[in-house]
Parts: structure tokens; C-alpha cells; sequence
């Protein structure tokens, strides 16, 4: 397809933590329709290595620039308001500003985490069951559903897409007192 008929061909995207993980199935969803890709982690020698595999198969294109975003966690509980302020403030420049919840998504973060407890296979299906659709997300999911926000979703902004097999609806056990 050429760039005009890809769904983000020619546009300028920005991952940051794209190297691995929900970071990465962005990356790669938005350089196989189009995109040109810029993407940063810590770790030299995932980042290039995506960066070669993406370039080698297109269409869109990748960059991968070495850089340490640090203290995410101080940030992350800021990100839904800080979404919605911009939307307020960019929305006059017809700039959308939306964000993405993700649940359980299977990466080598939750891999990594698994791996620390007793029961590696069981804590995986305990990840798994904690959705109603009885699956983690896949880095696909995740970059489709940027994709989406980016290219389709054109009369939304300021929201927030829980991307998260409705995980929310039944989380555990829930009391019903008395
Ligand atoms: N997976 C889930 O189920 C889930 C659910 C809810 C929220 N989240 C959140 O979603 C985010 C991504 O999770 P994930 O599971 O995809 O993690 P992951 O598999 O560990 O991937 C994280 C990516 O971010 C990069 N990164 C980490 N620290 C960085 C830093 N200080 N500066 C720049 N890049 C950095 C990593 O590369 P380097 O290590 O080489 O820098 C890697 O590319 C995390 O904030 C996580 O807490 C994940």
C-alpha cells in the first residue's frame, strides 16, 4: 500500500518504553501501517534490534534513540488528568489528547514478575483469569488500540480506553454484605 492508503502512513510517532512490551506492540502496529517511528528505552541492543527488524519490513519506518525516562511511577497516577488538561488545552488547535489504561497484558515485564513467585504457571493463570474474557491483552491489542485512538477515533479526546478484557466488571471475589 502506499503511504496515502496505509492508516498512518507519513505521520510522525512518538514510543516512549518501545522497546519491549506494550511499547513495542505499538512500535510495530504503527510502522506496519505507515508510520514513521521514533521510540526510545534504556536498553541499547533491544531498541536497535527492533529498530533493524521494523526497517527490514516496513512500510513505515523506525528511529531508536537510548533514553532513561525515570521515576514513571511518580507520574503514572497523574497521566488520565494530565490527558484531560491537554485535551482542554490543545483541543483549540483541533490537537486530540487521549490515553490508554492497559490490565493485564502478557509482556516481559509480566513474564519477569511471574517468574519471582512459587508458582510461575499459576500466578500466569491467575493473570489470565482476572479478565472476563479469561485472557491477558497481547502487544498487538495494545498497538491496535493506540492505532485506533490515533487514526479513527477522530471526534474523541480526553479519554481514557481501558484496554483491559473488562477486567474491571469482576475483579475477584466481591462481598455483597450482609
Ligand atoms: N503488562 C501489563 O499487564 C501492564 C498492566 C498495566 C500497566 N502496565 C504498565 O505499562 C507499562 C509498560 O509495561 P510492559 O509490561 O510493556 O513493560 P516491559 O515489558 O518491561 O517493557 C517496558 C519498556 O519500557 C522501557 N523502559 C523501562 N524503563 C524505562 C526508562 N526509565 N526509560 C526509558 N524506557 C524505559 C523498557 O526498555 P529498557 O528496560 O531497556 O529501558 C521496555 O522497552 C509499564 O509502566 C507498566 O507498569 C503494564
Amino acid at each position: 500500500m502506499s503511504g496515502s492508503t496505509l492508516r498512518y502512513g507519513d505521520k510522525v510517532v512518538i514510543v516512549t518504553g518501545g522497546s519491549k512490551g506494550i511499547g513495542r506492540g505499538i512500535v510495530k502496529v504503527f510502522v506496519e501501517n505507515g508510520a514513521k517511528v521514533v521510540f526510545c528505552a534504556r536498553g541499547v541492543a533491544a531498541g536497535q534490534a527492533l529498530e533493524a527488524e521494523l526497517n527490514r519490513a516496513g512500510p513505515g519506518s523506525c528511529k531508536f534513540v537510548p533514553c532513561d525516562i525515570s521515576k514513571e511511577e511518580d507520574i503514572k497516577g497523574a497521566i488520565i488528568a494530565m490527558t484531560k488538561a491537554m485535551a482542554v488545552d490543545e483541543s483549540r488547535y483541533q490537537v486530540r489528547v487521549n490515553c490508554i489504561s492497559p490490565g493485564n497484558v502478557m509482556t516481559p515485564l509480566w513474564e519477569e514478575l511471574a517468574g519471582q513467585t512459587a508458582d510461575t504457571l499459576a500466578t500466569i493463570k491467575e493473570g489470565e483469569n482476572a479478565q472476563l474474557l479469561g485472557r491477558m491483552g497481547t502487544e498487538a491489542e495494545s498497538g491496535l488500540a493506540a492505532l485506533y485512538l490515533a487514526a479513527d477515533a477522530t471526534f474523541c479526546t480526553g479519554i481514557d480506553l481501558l484496554l483491559s478484557g473488562g477486567a474491571e466488571l469482576n475483579y475477584g471475589y466481591k462481598s455483597q454484605v450482609p
